[in-house]
């Protein structure tokens, strides 16, 4: 039997628990057991509507899992870790978790929810099936060696600096209009980030027109969580008003020079399946296919005895 416990506020041995519970997982997956959102709203003390969910073993003291609902501005963000030695085949703890979280959305009201799996495999797609939820958006990691040799000319950027928040928030959220994780940024995500022990503003190459108006922007980030250092095209946006006009390749170049001098070897990027002038540009660059990300989703709906409003 599994005991869960609902958890609306971490404290500080919660998320040491979740840490090294997360850490003995990729240590065995090669890849992070949360993603960054999640990541950040467990540690800064979770946002509206956050819940974490803590999975042991009737009987013994130790976490043997853990899920966490995260309350985005259209939609539900839900993920979970097992611990690699408590994976039985039938995924006992991964479903009691799913199932524990749905019931935590549907008494919050209900909604629209995503629910990320990094490498899905075939008897996972059947479990989340199980539990309600549907297959839907697959994000693609691609990767490739470094150095790039290319000799498109490279445009001219200068990297990020105190005051540029409100016009790169400004070209995010008009880039990745209606992107569940990438649009709809405010300053307290854009400053999250900057916080994190990862950035390094020297690797947040943005770039200007004539007029000193900003028109695209490549976000680098540096890995010291995988096998080996790799560097992530990490954000990548071009002015609407100017795509498709070759910025964009020129971008991924100055982000993979910038790597390449900071002594990287391989670079990566994470890519939505369907977001076709992205995974064209990317293939055309070198990049391939490491694995898949996939989001499960579904609609809660609202518990029948809620207040009306
Ligand atoms: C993805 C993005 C950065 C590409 O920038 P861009 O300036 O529009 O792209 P480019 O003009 O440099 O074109 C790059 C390649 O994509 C192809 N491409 C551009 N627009 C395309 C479209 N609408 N459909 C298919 N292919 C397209 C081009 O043919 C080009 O290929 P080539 O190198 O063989 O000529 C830009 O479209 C963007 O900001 N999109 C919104 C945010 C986003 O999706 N970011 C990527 C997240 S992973």
């Amino acid at each position: 039997m599994t005991d869960i416990e609902v958890k609306r506020r971490m404290g500080e041995d919660d998320i040491a628990e979740v840490a090294s519970l997360a850490h003995a997982a990729e240590k065995v997956d090669n890849h992070p057991a949360l993603g960054e959102h999640a990541w950040l709203d467990l540690v800064l003390g979770g946002r509206h509507g956050f819940a974490g969910f803590v999975a042991r073993k009737s009987g013994m003291g130790h976490i043997i899992g853990y899920a966490q609902v995260t309350k985005g501005p259209t939609s539900w963000g839900l993920e979970f870790v097992v611990h690699p030695s408590h994976r039985d085949q039938d995924m006992s703890t991964a479903r009691a978790l799913i199932k524990e979280a749905l019931k935590e959305i549907e008494s919050q009201g209900g909604g629209h929810v995503h629910l990320w799996v990094s490498k899905p495999q075939a008897s996972v797609d059947e479990m989340i099936k199980g539990c309600g939820l549907k297959k839907g958006r697959d994000l693609l990691q691609m990767r490739r060696p470094l150095p790039i040799v290319d000799n498109t000319p490279r445009p001219k950027v200068r990297h990020f600096r105190k005051g540029d928040e409100a016009q790169w928030l400004d070209l995010n959220n008009r880039a990745f209009k209606n992107h569940p994780e990438q649009g709809n940024w405010d300053i307290e995500t854009l400053e999250a980030r900057q916080g994190e022990a990862w950035y390094d503003e020297s690797g947040f190459l943005l770039l200007e027109n004539e007029a000193g108006r900003l028109i695209a922007s490549c976000w680098t980030k540096v890995h010291d969580d995988y096998e080996s250092r790799i560097g992530e095209i990490y954000v990548i946006a071009v002015d609407p008003e100017i795509q498709s006009q070759g910025l964009g390749k020129k971008m991924v170049l100055a982000g993979l020079d910038w790597m390449e001098h900071n002594g990287l070897k391989s670079a990566m990027l994470y890519v939505d399946a369907d977001n076709a002038p992205a995974l064209k540009l990317y293939e055309n660059l070198g990049f391939s296919l490491d694995h898949v990300d996939r989001a499960y989703v579904g609609d809660v709906p609202t518990p029948t005895n809620a207040p009306t409003p």
